[in-house]
C-alpha cells in the first residue's frame, strides 16, 4: 500500500493541467452499453475508478482501447458490440459503489440486469431505493433477493416505457440511471427533482451524441423521448471541479498563487464565491482559474447541498482551509450522515474542531499543525489530509492513499509541479 510524505511550508506557484470528471465519466462510460457500437470518450481520467470501470465494463463482455496520448487522460474506445453479460458482481460493486450504474443501461438494452446491493460505506448507508423507484416507473419488474438486485422487462414487453418519476430528494446516481434507462424506453418520460449536477448535464449531452433526445439540460425538470436505438457516442468528459476545487484551496491555504488550466469556473460558483470571501483573488479566463492567496484567511461558513450549492465533494478539503484561518467558522453536512471521518485525523495534527451533530465548529490558527502519520477512511478526507500536510511543520505520512487515487490523477506530480515536497513510497 502506497503513502504520501509530504514535508510542509512550500507555498503553492505555478500552472497544472485539470483532468476529467471522475464522477462524469463513470456514468458516460456506463452508458455506452446503451448501444452495440463502438464509442469515443475522450478526457477520461486515470484513476482507480477507471480501472474499476473497465473491468466491469470487460466483464460484461465488451471491450475497452486506451490511448494515452497526453500527459495526464486518456480516450478510451469502448466497443460494446458484443455485451453479454448481465450481471455486476459483489467483488466490483465493493470496489466502487457507482458499479450500481449499470442496472439502468444494461436492463433497457437487454431486458435483463443483476446488480449487487452496494451496502454501507465510510461516509454512510447509500441505499438505492431511488435507483429501483425509478425504474419501476418505467415499467421494470425488481426483485431483491440474496443482496442483489434484479430487474427485468414486464412479461410480454420488449422495452421499458416512459413514465414521470418524482424523486422526493436529489439522488445524482438515482437520476443518471433513470436517465440512461429512459432513452431506451417507449415513449416519453419526465423526470422531476433531477439533479442539476454539471455531471448530469454531462451525461445528457453524452447520450444526446449517441442520438437521444433530452430536453431541460442543467434543470430540475429533465423530459426524455426515449429511442427504439442508440447509435455511437462520441464525447470529451468535462472538467474535474472536485480537482480544481482541492487545488484552489491548496493555493490559498499555503499563501501561493496558482493557474489551472482547462478548468470550467461555470461549475465552481458557489466554492469561488466562498474562496473570494476568505480573501483569495479569483481571476477567470477561458479554460482557466487563477488564484493569488490573500496574506490571511478569513473564516467562511458554509452548508454543503445539491449543485449549485456547496458540494458536499469538497467539504473535507474546506475543513482543512478554515482550520487555518483567522477565527471561527462553521461546517454544515446536509447529504452524507457519516461524512466527517477526516476530523479526528486533522485533530491529531493540532485542528481545534468540535462537532455536533452535522455541524462542526472551527476554530482556526493560522499555521498550527504539526507534521504526524495520518490515515484516511474515504477519498475527501485523505484530499483534506494532504492540505493539512501541506502547511504542517515537519513532516506527515499520510496511509492508504489508495482512497486518493480512486479520484486524483497523479496528485503527488501535480502537488510537485507546484513546488510542494511530496513523495509516494510504498508504507511497510
Ligand atoms: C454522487 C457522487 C458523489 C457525491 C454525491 C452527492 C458519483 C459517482 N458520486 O454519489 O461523489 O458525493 O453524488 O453529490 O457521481 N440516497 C438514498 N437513496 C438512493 C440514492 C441516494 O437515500 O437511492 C441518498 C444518499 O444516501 C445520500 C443522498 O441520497 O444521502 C445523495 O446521494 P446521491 O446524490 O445519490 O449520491 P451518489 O450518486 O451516490
Amino acid at each position: 500500500m502506497d503513502k504520501f510524505l509530504i514535508r510542509g511550508g512550500a507555498k503553492l506557484k505555478g500552472e497544472i493541467e485539470i483532468g476529467g470528471a471522475k464522477n462524469c465519466a463513470l456514468p458516460v462510460l456506463f452508458a455506452t452499453l446503451l448501444s452495440a457500437e463502438k464509442h469515443h470518450v475522450r478526457r477520461v481520467p486515470r484513476l482507480r475508478d477507471m480501472d474499476s470501470t473497465l473491468s466491469m465494463i470487460v466483464h460484461l463482455g465488451c471491450s475497452v482501447d486506451q490511448r494515452h496520448a497526453r500527459q495526464f487522460g486518456s480516450d478510451w474506445i469502448v466497443d460494446a458490440t458484443k455485451l453479454s453479460g448481465f450481471d455486476a458482481p459483489y467483488d466490483l460493486v465493493r470496489k466502487m459503489r457507482a458499479s450500481t450504474l449499470v442496472l439502468g443501461p444494461l436492463l433497457a438494452r437487454t431486458g435483463r440486469a443483476r446488480v449487487s446491493m452496494p451496502g454501507g460505506c465510510a461516509i454512510g448507508a447509500r441505499p438505492i431505493d431511488l435507483h429501483i423507484m425509478a425504474l419501476e416507473k418505467l415499467g421494470a419488474v425488481i426483485k431483491q433477493s440474496a443482496g442483489f438486485v434484479e430487474a427485468t422487462f414486464q412479461s410480454g414487453k420488449s422495452s421499458l416505457t416512459g413514465g414521470k418519476i418524482v424523486f422526493p430528494f436529489v439522488s445524482v446516481g438515482a437520476t443518471e440511471n433513470a436517465l440512461m434507462a429512459a432513452s431506451l424506453a417507449r415513449g416519453s418520460t419526465q423526470i422531476e427533482n433531477a439533479a442539476r449536477e454539471p455531471e448530469i448535464t454531462g451525461l445528457c449531452e453524452a447520450l444526446v451524441s449517441m442520438g437521444a433526445e433530452i430536453e431541460g439540460l442543467g434543470s430540475s425538470t429533465l423530459i426524455v423521448h426515449g429511442k427504439e436505438k442508440l447509435g455511437a457516442m462520441n464525447y470529451e468528459i468535462i472538467p474535474d471541479r472536485v480537482e480544481t476545487a482541492t487545488y484552489l484551496i491548496a493555493a490559498q491555504m499555503t499563501g501561493g498563487s496558482i493557474d489551472l488550466r482547462g478548468a470550467n469556473a461555470s461549475h465552481l460558483e458557489a466554492i469561488l464565491e466562498a474562496l473570494k470571501e476568505t480573501g483569495a483573488t479569483i481571476e477567470v479566463k477561458p479554460g482557466h482559474i487563477k488564484l493569488q492567496a490573500s496574506k490571511e484567511i478569513c473564516p467562511v461558513n458554509i452548508s454543503t447541498a445539491p449543485y449549485p450549492a456547496f458540494p458536499t465533494d469538497v467539504q473535507a478539503q474546506w475543513v482543512a482551509l478554515m482550520t487555518q484561518a483567522k477565527g471561527s467558522s462553521t461546517v454544515t453536512e446536509t447529504i452524507f450522515e457519516n461524512r466527517f471521518m477526516h476530523v479526528p485525523e486533522l485533530k491529531r495534527m493540532g485542528a481545534k474542531i468540535d462537532i455536533s451533530g452535522n455541524t462542526l465548529k472551527i476554530h482556526g490558527t493560522p499555521q498550527a499543525f504539526e507534521g504526524a502519520p495520518v490515515m484516511a477512511t474515504d477519498l475527501r478526507a485523505s484530499a483534506s489530509l494532504v492540505l493539512a500536510g501541506l502547511v504542517a511543520h515537519g513532516e506527515t505520512s499520510v496511509k492508504r492513499i489508495y482512497h486518493l487515487d480512486r479520484g486524483y490523477e497523479s496528485m503527488e506530480i501535480k502537488l510537485r509541479a507546484l513546488g510542494a515536497d511530496v513523495d509516494r513510497t510504498v508504507d511497510d
